[in-house]
């Protein structure tokens, strides 16, 4: 596994310094994401699994520059893959940003499963935090990298967390695979990982 100290990634890249509380699921590992977005100001951004949209919103007031934000969740009622996942399917996706023009909500039965490539739009920064099944992450992964541009960044979020072994055994697996590409800002809340297309 790549890892890079936090401290240097904040050296090399933009400042992630924000206003306000941090996002719930995302903690301090929304740093490095307002980073990304200062840096290479991203027109098209995806986040799979966008729930009340708290971390789309910091991304959101804080980069004048995205013009479609696009969140992909569960409807309300679905069966998540991991069952202790079921309670966070939100009663309303993307609350937090309801009121941003800029923000599309995709939401199925079956989240991103039920998107092909084709739904969906070249993107230049794409997160990567719905079904944390093994099956899932790969699910998501496989279509991020159709359709991330050249030069754009896919991020992953919990790598190293123990309640979902899956995003770490991918995770690792493509590691071995490919030859270290996807790095991990460490220390972080709950292992954000990224990677450049
Ligand atoms: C940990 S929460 C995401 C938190 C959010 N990214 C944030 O930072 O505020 C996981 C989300 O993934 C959603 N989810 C679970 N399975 C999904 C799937 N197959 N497709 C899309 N979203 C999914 C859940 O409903 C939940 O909203």
């Amino acid at each position: 596994m790549s890892i890079i100290a936090r401290e240097l990634f904040f050296q090399i890249f933009e400042s992630g310094e924000i206003e306000g509380k941090l996002p719930f699921f995302m903690g301090i590992d929304i740093q490095p994401l307002v980073a990304f977005s200062r840096t290479f100001h991203p027109k098209t951004v995806i986040e799979i699994g966008i729930q009340r949209g708290e971390t789309a919103k910091c991304i959101l007031e804080n980069s004048p520059w995205i013009e479609k934000y696009i969140g992909i969740d569960l409807l309300p009622g679905a069966r998540t893959s991991l069952p202790f996942q079921q309670g966070e399917i939100p009663a309303i996706a993307g609350e937090y940003v309801k009121n941003d023009p800029r923000v599309e909500l995709i939401l199925k039965p079956n989240g991103s499963r039920d998107l092909s490539p084709e739904d969906l739009p070249a993107a230049d920064l794409i997160l990567i935090d719905g079904d944390h099944s093994y099956e899932g992450v790969l699910f998501d992964t496989l279509l991020a990298r159709i359709i991330i541009r050249k030069g754009g960044i896919i991020c992953w979020h919990d790598y190293g967390n123990s309640h979902v072994p899956g995003v770490t055994k991918l995770i690792n697996e493509l590691n071995i695979k490919e030859g270290n590409r996807i790095c991990l800002i460490q220390p972080g809340l709950f292992g954000l990982c990224f990677q450049f297309a």
